[in-house]
């Protein structure tokens, strides 16, 4: 039985595209009674939170309040962070890292200080490098600061695998872990089509194939590239991916998810924040499983792993 937590509160800092449409999308799924937009932005966050209001008719009961003041934050259950730089066409994640760092020390302390209890949900980019440096500054419990990970490029996966196995996406099972980034990996290992291992599924229908799974990883990877030359940001599925993190927490799930989370040991991994599937509940971000990997999917990651490790310490210099 899953537990609605009454009266939970959210509050997301930066109401830009992406802290927008995530207020959307967790006020349409009724994930929290309460939740501010919080921008140093004020007109524009007034008016965010003011045009979600007037939708009030059309969501489950909740109030909205948008607010530059970090004091309107105080008190929540989960804090998300989705202020920073947004990523400019062929601008990779990790280039957007020295930038957000530096907002980062001036964005973490007041809301820690204000919700020292909550879970601290970040979404700004490079996430990875994004969770650690929070999780640095704020003290708080590693399973408390958690970054959005893959859970997105695992939905891109799904999405796609749906489209060519031809059958619907909630049966299709498989994650793409690692950095949210250029080095993330599709792990076809432990994917499946409605229970069937996805390598089996493709022996017994002739379907895919290493060159189609080629394709599609490669569509994955680059797929914010391609909505960035679009439309100049992504931000409805990032929006989606961060509700159904929050929706893990507030209704004490315990769903595996590939959320960002410090690493202390997972396939001999540790001190980083990376992607890996991991059970989010109530208490955050907790254990991660060791799902069956190949050898070059262990090796990938652990790339993927040290990409970001370097990353991390560049800054720390
Ligand atoms: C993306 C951004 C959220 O992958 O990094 O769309």
């Amino acid at each position: 039985m899953t537990v609605q937590r009454e009266g939970a509160k959210v509050s997301i800092v930066g109401a830009g595209a992406v802290g927008s449409s995530l207020a959307y999308a967790a006020l349409m799924a009724g994930v929290a009674r309460r939740v501010v937009l919080q921008d140093v932005n004020e007109a524009k966050v007034k008016a965010e939170a003011l045009d979600l209001a007037h939708g009030s008719q059309f969501f489950p009961e909740a109030s909205i309040l948008g607010s530059a003041d970090v004091a309107a934050t105080e008190h929540s259950d989960v804090v998300v962070i989705t202020a920073g730089a947004k990523q400019k066409p062929g601008q990779t994640r990790l280039d957007l890292a020295e930038s957000t760092v530096r907002l980062m020390t001036h964005v973490i302390p007041p809301l820690v200080e204000r919700s020292p209890d909550a879970i601290f949900l970040l979404v700004t980019n490079p996430v990875d490098v994004t969770t650690q440096v929070a999780l640095d500054i704020s003290g708080l419990p590693q399973e408390r600061v958690i970054g959005s990970g893959t859970v997105l490029d695992s939905s891109r996966l799904r999405q796609l695998l749906a489209e060519e196995c031809d059958v619907a996406v909630s049966n299709v099972h498989a994650y793409v872990c690692g950095e949210h980034g250029d080095t993330e990996i599709p792990l076809w290992t432990s994917s499946s089509i409605g229970g069937v291992p996805l390598l089996d599924w493709e022996r017994s229908t002739g379907r895919l194939g290493a060159a189609k799974r080629d394709e599609i990883a490669h569509r994955v990877v680059n797929a914010a590239y391609e909505v960035i030359a679009g439309k100049g940001a992504t931000n409805y599925a990032i929006g989606l991916a961060g509700t159904r993190i929050l929706q893990a927490i507030l209704r004490d799930e315990h769903a595996v998810l590939p959320v960002s989370r410090r690493l202390d040991g997972w396939y001999g991994l540790s001190g980083m924040c990376m992607s890996v599937p991991t059970v989010v509940s109530a208490a955050g971000a907790g254990r991660q499983l060791e799902l069956p990997l190949s050898d070059d999917e262990l090796a990938a990651l652990r790339a993927s792993a040290a990409t970001i490790r370097d990353t991390a310490e560049r800054l720390e210099r």
